[in-house]
């Protein structure tokens, strides 16, 4: 019988403090209209200073762990997507790992910006369907204000903080599971959206630096080609999808894509008005925030999309 990797679980972290668009208001020159017009949030979370990425990410793995009634010796690896990391080494999935008391295995982290949850999704996908692994835990968890420069309107009003985590074992008997996934990159685009800082280059992280109307028209036409490949691939028309769980960066965005797919809003789960975007966090923050209040439900067929920077794309149907 077909190997799938079917999601156990999942669980979510936002930091207590929510920063509104009125607050924003204070800070640059920008009004709640023109945050809510453009891009459909109205406040987000924003980490405690010394709140780190593995801090979020360790009570969104608990969530997740509490929920699949599993202990950690039952988990086999931590895959973490994310780009704001605690430090730049070692991983913010060695983090988790050693404050979830997990087994000595395989643990590291995924950076591909917003697209970054799929990508985790896929790579713990191939090694669950290998049997590397039987269990391994996902997590997208990101401090995006660490990355934002306060002075800058065009930035600073999109972004917030949170974590996302699923717990993913290796089934034979089941017909649910992760269908297929789709990850591309184009590096032509990788100065529409990135850091003016990293690493090797200036030592420090540096501040989110965005050609705002290039990365949309980008989405827009991105979006729309991956979620066909998925309906191609999988031979499937879009009235079987249940779910739309998008990349929360911008609700014309993920209503275009809607609109693409001929799917009402009512069947996306939409986050982006309470969590802004947070990056790798997003999509497993939506998904978790749909399965805890009833409305994504066993058996279901889930598709979820993202885009980010390098450009990075991706798309993943799953039957949960
Ligand atoms: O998660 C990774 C992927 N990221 C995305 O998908 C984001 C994609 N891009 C977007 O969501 C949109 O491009 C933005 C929301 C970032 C911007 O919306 P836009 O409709 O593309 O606006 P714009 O950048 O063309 O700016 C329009 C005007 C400009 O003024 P002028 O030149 O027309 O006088 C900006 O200076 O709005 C001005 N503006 C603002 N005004 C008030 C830019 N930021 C602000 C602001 N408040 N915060």
């Amino acid at each position: 019988m077909t190997c799938r990797s079917v999601i156990l679980a999942t669980g979510s972290y936002l930091p207590e403090k929510i920063l509104t668009n009125k607050d924003i208001e204070k800070l640059v020159d920008t009004t709640d209209d023109w945050i809510v017009q453009r891009t459909g949030i109205r406040e987000r979370h924003i980490a405690a200073p010394g709140q780190a990425t593995s801090d979020m990410a360790i009570q969104a793995a608990r969530r997740a762990l509490e929920a699949s009634g599993l202990t950690p010796n039952d988990i086999d690896g931590v895959i973490v997507a994310t780009t704001t990391p605690d430090r730049s080494f070692p991983s913010v999935a060695v983090c988790v790992q050693a404050a979830l008391g997990l087994r000595a295995g395989p643990a590291f982290d995924v950076q591909a910006v917003c697209s970054g949850f799929v990508y985790a999704l896929s790579v713990a996908d191939s090694f669950l369907r290998t049997g590397v692994m039987k269990r391994v835990l996902v997590i997208g968890a990101e401090k995006m204000s660490s990355l934002l420069n306060w002075e800058d309107r065009t930035t600073c009003v999109l972004f917030g903080d949170g974590a996302g985590a699923v717990i993913l074992e290796a089934q034979t008997e089941s017909d649910s599971g992760i269908l297929s996934t789709h990850l591309y990159a184009d590096g032509k685009f990788r100065d529409l959206l990135y850091t003016d800082g990293g690493t090797s280059t200036t030592g420090t992280s540096g501040h989110i630096i965005m050609h705002g109307k290039e990365v949309f028209k980008n989405a827009v036409t991105l979006m729309s080609e991956i979620v066909q490949e998925v309906l191609d691939k999988n031979t499937i028309t879009s009235d079987q999808i249940d779910w739309l769980v998008p990349h929360q960066a911008n609700l014309r965005i993920i209503a275009g894509t809607a609109e693409k797919l001929n799917m009402s809003m009512e069947k996306v789960v939409v986050t982006v008005d309470k969590h802004g975007n947070t990056s790798a966090a997003s999509i497993p923050l939506a998904l978790d925030t749909a399965v805890r209040d009833g409305r994504i439900q066993r058996g279901q067929t889930l598709l979820l999309e993202a885009l980010g920077g390098g450009l990075t794309w991706a798309a993943a149907l799953i039957k949960y």
